[in-house]
């Protein structure tokens, strides 16, 4: 005997400014709803189990790991995806940063720690290289170490509240 066909409900959220409808299943993540019912695959994922940080998107402004959230939990509520934080031309200026640093190589965890810089930025405009470290803790990059992608959030941060250019970060 087959297994009965999961039940879908419609679950509509504004996803970067746009009301977003779809019928899904009531498991589907928030991550999975993103990629694959919104094509907004510039959120990655990478380990599925909250602990990689490539998933990260805002939720009502806060940022969360996409894989920990069910699509129905956002019902209603304001997401902003990588796609929605700048683009090609336009570049926000945490994206900017990793640009101007070196921030990235394969460019896999990049849009989960824009995501995190940003929020860390929004709260703590000029952050010391600790409070960096600390705040993209959940966030892991497996090819460009971490030395330059502090030094994009520092760049960033000076952008944004224009001051001097960063000192070096230790690695
Ligand atoms: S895919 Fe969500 S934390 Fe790794
Ligand atoms: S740039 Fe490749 S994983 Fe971070």
């Amino acid at each position: 005997m087959s297994a009965p066909t999961p039940k879908k409900m419609d679950v509509t959220i504004h996803v970067n400014g746009e009301a977003r409808t779809a019928s899904i299943e009531p498991r589907t993540l928030l991550v999975h709803f993103l990629r694959d019912e919104l094509e907004l695959t510039g959120t990655h994922v990478g380990c599925d189990t909250s602990q990689c940080g490539a998933c990260t998107v805002h939720l009502d402004g806060n940022a969360v790991k996409s894989c920990t959230v069910f699509a129905v939990q956002a019902q209603g509520r304001q997401v902003t995806t990588i796609e929605g934080i700048g683009k090609v031309g336009d570049l926000h200026a945490i994206q900017t940063g990793f640009w101007e640093e070196h921030g990235l190589q394969c460019g896999f965890c990049t849009p989960g720690m824009i995501m995190s810089s940003h929020e860390l930025l929004k709260h703590t405009p000029n952050p010391t290289e600790h409070e960096i470290r600390h705040a993209l803790e959940g966030n892991f990059c497996r090819c460009t170490g971490y030395h330059n992608i502090v030094r994009a959030v520092q760049h960033a941060a000076n952008a944004m509240s224009g001051t001097q250019a960063p000192a070096a970060a230790d690695d």
